[in-house]
């Protein structure tokens, strides 16, 4: 589990403020993410790539949305696991978010993280807090790590920069 103290070492203490808006994930949620995410892949479509992505998104109101990666013939119509799963939340009007599990691989085969691609780190960025959003990557429940959103998109561009 991520801690401020794993995160910044001995400067942990500066970033007492974080901690507190940071939500704890526990491991039970953690692995219900983790099966939730894997549950996605058998949905998965991906005729032309085969590799199969799935997501559990997990609503601040404590629901978890489903996504797998969805292809297209003409190529860039595919729809991403993550987005899917954001796309389906907010289209039911939730738009409050804690975290986000992906997993993927090659026939769905999970030997390595699949982490999410810039599009959906974007899409992240419009709907959630990059200092305390977190993103769980992982091969099964035996191996993941967790990251916030602003840790894997820096410097990020969001709605408060036009506010
Ligand atoms: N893919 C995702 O679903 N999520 C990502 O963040 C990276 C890529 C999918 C899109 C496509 O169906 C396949 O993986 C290969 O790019």
């Amino acid at each position: 589990m991520r801690t401020v103290e794993a995160k910044y070492g001995k400067y942990s203490d500066l970033y007492e403020a974080e901690k507190e808006v940071t939500m704890e994930l526990d491991k039970a949620l953690i692995e219900e993410l983790i099966d939730t995410a894997v549950g996605a892949l058998q949905y998965s479509y991906t005729p032309y790539s085969g590799f199969k992505v799935g997501a559990a998104l997990l609503a601040k109101n404590g629901r978890i949305y489903q996504g797998c990666n969805i292809e297209n013939a003409a190529y860039t119509p595919t729809n991403c696991a993550e987005r899917t799963a954001f796309f389906k939340a907010v289209s039911e009007g939730v738009k409050e978010f804690d975290a986000i599990c992906v997993v993927g691989g090659k026939d769905g085969v999970l030997t390595e993280y699949a982490a999410p691609c810039g599009v959906c780190r974007q899409v992240m960025m419009e709907f959630c807090n990059p200092e305390t959003f977190q993103i769980i990557l992982a091969t099964g429940k035996e191996r993941y790590d967790i990251y916030t959103l602003k840790e894997l998109l820096p410097l990020g561009f969001g709605p408060a920069d036009l506010a």
